[in-house]
């Protein structure tokens, strides 16, 4: 799948958000290695503090089905700049996903590509032989 399709993944997954406190809809689509798609969306929550990011989403759901190999992302918003994943999701990602391409979209087809490293330096990981 290539880029351009992934975001049109994103703005679907965007279709579903959840997001009446700050009217902020994101989507995320998450491509694994062998061509599958989990799109995600922010759903908010009334507490605020429980509210899960479109990124999470895409990623808990491909974990739950049983997929751990991925190879991109693509987020979609609705802000004039495409807005990049916020720092927990930056980390849930690496750890999961390794150093995928990230784009990051608006709905007018303004889009970036970076690698997660590139968002995330120097990330925090341990391995039991440390
Ligand atoms: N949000 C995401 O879905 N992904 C991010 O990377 C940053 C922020 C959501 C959370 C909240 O529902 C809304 O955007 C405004 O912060």
């Amino acid at each position: 799948m290539d880029k351009k399709a992934l975001i049109e993944e994103a703005r679907l997954g965007r279709d579903n958000a959840s997001a009446p406190f700050s009217k902020y809809k994101v989507g995320a689509a998450l491509l694994t290695t062998d061509g599958r798609v989990y799109r995600g969306c922010n759903v908010e929550n009334c507490t605020y503090a429980l509210t899960v990011c479109a990124e999470r989403v895409a990623l808990l759901s491909a974990i739950a089905a049983g997929d751990r190999k991925f190879t991109a992302i693509a987020v979609v918003t609705q802000s004039e700049n495409p807005a990049s994943p916020c720092g927990p999701c930056r980390q849930l990602l690496w750890e999961y996903c390794g150093d995928i391409d990230v784009t990051i979209a608006n709905l007018d087809g303004k889009a970036e590509t970076m690698k997660l490293s590139e968002l995330l330096p120097r990330p925090f990981s341990f391995s039991l032989e440390d």
